[in-house]
């Protein structure tokens, strides 16, 4: 009866001090998950440089190691002479390395448009929004020199800037800069057309039909003043 009257009163004791260490062990474990997911020690730390951190490893002292000379990164192996400098055996081409379709031309609307039309103008007359604000004057694409210049001039400008023009180099892939100069040639071929350029059965839509074409590359003064009224009528 002793007994029993002893185990009544230390029960309660025992029972609180087996809570106590089971928060312990419940704390404790939370500390060592915590620490696990916190501390990861795996790949985070390690022997490394920083860029521009010197060195002693080697003799010039620096930890970044140049390129070694004639190394080529994949896809930078530029030797088509004609596609990445515009020239064949050193001159201006006049040529272009790749066939151009209407897809290639498109893209090359959309180039100039973006890169070249602020100052060139969107027709190449040189009488862009730039220059209208006081930017100084590029020429006009449809003069007798320029309609006469190789297609690898352009490219050459592009790349290379001209006079107070910058080069688009770092903007414009050298592919790019082909449509571009495919762009230009649709350009100057829109601004020099004649009567004779345009298909038979089109003629009729422009109100030409009677005239008969007598010479192939001098536009007659007829068919000019036809296609200007053809084009001032409201569609
Ligand atoms: C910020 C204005 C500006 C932009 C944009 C610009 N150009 Fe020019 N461009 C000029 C000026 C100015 C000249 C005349 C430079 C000179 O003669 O000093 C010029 C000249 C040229 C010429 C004539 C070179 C010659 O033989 O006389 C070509 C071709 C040309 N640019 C093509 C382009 C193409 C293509 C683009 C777009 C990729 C372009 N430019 C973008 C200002 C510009």
């Amino acid at each position: 009866m002793k007994r029993d009257s002893n185990r009544a009163t230390v029960w309660p004791v025992w029972h609180h001090r087996r809570r106590l260490r089971l928060s312990r062990i419940a704390v404790a474990a939370t500390a060592v998950l915590l620490l696990a997911a916190g501390c990861r020690l795996d790949m985070h730390v390690q022997p490394k440089y920083v860029p521009d951190q010197p060195t002693t490893f080697f003799h010039d002292g620096r930890s970044e190691r140049p390129e070694i000379p004639g190394t080529v990164a994949r896809g930078q192996l530029h030797i088509d002479e004609l596609r990445y400098n515009g020239t064949i055996n050193g001159q201006v081409a006049n040529e272009f390395p790749f066939p151009i379709t209407a897809q290639d031309l498109a893209r090359g609307q959309q180039r100039y448009n973006i890169y070249c039309s602020p100052c060139h103008g969107y027709d190449g007359s040189g009488r862009g929004m730039i220059v209208l604000r006081g930017f100084q004057q590029p020429p006009s694409y449809h003069s007798d020199r320029l309609r006469n210049a190789p297609v690898g001039h352009f490219f050459d400008v592009i790349t290379n800037g001209f006079g107070n023009m910058y080069s688009y180099a770092s903007r414009v892939s050298p592919d790019d800069r082909w449509r571009i100069a495919a762009y230009i040639r649709a350009l100057q071929l829109s601004q020099h057309a004649t009567v004779a350029d345009v298909p038979l059965e089109d003629r009729a839509a422009l109100g030409l039909v009677s005239a008969p074409i007598k010479k192939k590359s001098a536009p007659l003064k007829e068919d000019l003043a036809g296609l200007a009224s053809a084009s001032a009528k409201p569609k």
